[in-house]
């Protein structure tokens, strides 16, 4: 690891051998709604390192599962079972987050002993609680409350959540050390340098399906010119479609309407994003329609149709490939469609090749992308591959990252405090 002089307290700071150290992780993971099952563990993984650099500490792991509605929010009993196997070591997963049983459970751990506690989404302030700025309120609520006399350190390894105020993030950040875990201090280091350097024109690809989050991304990269070009594709592709005056058909509007109740909030902000910058925003030019599970091509005239979208078209590939060409910085977030199903996945695949073979700097996060990346064997040609999808783009974007804020802000707070240092 650098031995660079960091604003936040890395893991070479201290000796945590049979300290408390509560970890953050963020092992939001693709699952199968019906069996329960973890359909791709690259986030489970990548924490791997931290854990295994607290091997002499006693270990309580916090994390969260998706967001309440979405039928993958569940308890993390598999994710502590997928640990276990990873880790060749048990991760005893415990059932609440800071009731009497799980404060006794603590309380009672020895050295080398690894507990994951229950998603943190479960409990009501960690919803009711998101985007608040006031860090009191995150300090003074239960969790925190409860969980911080029994802990000696906090670890924050999870990048992937670090653009959320949430209790679980920043609300320890006072009252214990707040310490980047491995993935943390990774991101942190790579990604902030392709930030300093100045490679212009820098481009961002816009995908997948977190479109209201990609949107106010998409607003502030524009605003502050911290990128240059906005290729979009997947969800946020179809929203701009729309926006333009495209009647997509009701195949797609459908699938919009099951991820967005507001759909048309989205489309509205997505036309006044193109009065201001119209020219800095593509939009596809063709696109793939799913008629009954083949893949169809078809220009923007065929549409409305019945079919919904399910990839970008092999001309707007072409058109977005070629963009890439002068690119000094490009940036991608989320897949260009339904890369799981094979039909589907050429836009995904191939944008992700190009960027691969392009002389830019080359971002590529996103929880899924890791495996498109490992399925195309071209991780070693991008530059960082982000365990974060969102938090990538919001800290590239320059936005307010509070997960960094808190590290930082606790670094200030504890340099002369009265804990051990190596
Ligand atoms: C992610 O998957 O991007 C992170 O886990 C954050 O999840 P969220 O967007 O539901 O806050």
């Amino acid at each position: 690891m650098s031995d660079v002089e960091h604003k936040f307290f890395t893991l070479d700071d201290f000796n945590l051998r049979g300290r408390t150290v509560l970890v953050r992780v963020d092992i939001n993971s693709p699952i199968d709604p019906s069996t329960g099952r973890i359909l791709d563990d690259h986030r489970i993984r990548s924490h791997l390192e931290t854990i295994k650099d607290l091997e002499n500490a006693k270990v309580v792991i916090l994390a969260h599962q998706s967001r309440p509605g979405k039928n993958d929010y569940t308890t993390m009993d598999q994710h502590a079972i997928r640990m276990s196997q990873l880790l060749g070591k048990r991760v005893e997963y415990v059932d609440g987050l800071f009731d009497s049983h799980v404060r006794t459970r603590i309380g009672n751990m020895k050295s080398g002993d690894k507990i994951l506690l229950e998603n943190t989404r479960f409990y009501a302030e960690e919803i009711t609680l998101k985007g608040e700025s006031d860090w009191n309120k995150h300090k003074g609520t239960h969790m925190v409350s409860n969980l911080a006399p029994l802990v000696d350190f906090f670890v924050n390894d999870a990048f992937a959540a670090a653009h959320r105020a949430q209790p679980s993030l920043i609300g320890f950040a006072e009252v214990v050390p707040n310490i980047a875990g491995r993935v943390m201090q990774k991101e942190l280091e790579d990604i902030g340098r392709a930030f300093k350097e100045n490679n212009r024109p820098k481009i961002a690809i816009l995908g997948g399906t977190k479109i209201d989050d990609s949107m106010e991304v998409a607003e502030h990269m524009l605003s502050q010119e911290s990128m240059d070009t906005i290729l979009t594709t997947g969800l946020m592709g179809n929203i701009f479609l729309m926006a333009s005056g495209h009647d997509i058909g009701k195949g797609s509007v459908d699938v919009l309407k099951r991820e967005f109740t507001d759909y048309d909030a989205l489309v509205q902000r997505a036309k006044k994003i193109l009065e201001r910058w119209g020219d800095k925003i593509r939009i596809p030019r063709d696109i793939a329609l799913n008629v009954d599970e083949s893949r169809k091509d078809v220009g923007l005239e065929e549409l409305p149709s019945e079919y919904p979208i399910f990839d970008i078209g092999l001309e707007t590939l072409m058109d977005y490939t070629k963009e890439l060409i002068n690119a000094k910085l490009v940036i991608v977030n989320g897949p260009a469609g339904v890369f799981e199903n094979e039909d589907f996945s050429i836009g995904t695949t191939e944008l992700f090749r190009a960027v691969a073979h392009s002389d830019a700097f080359s971002i590529i996060g996103g929880g899924h992308s890791v495996a498109v990346l490992e399925k195309l064997d071209i991780e070693d040609e991008i530059n960082h591959i982000s365990t974060g999808g969102g938090s990538c783009i919001n800290f590239l974007a320059g936005k307010p990252m509070p997960g960094i804020e808190a590290l930082e802000r606790s670094k200030r707070i504890f340099k002369k405090g009265p804990f051990q240092s190596r």
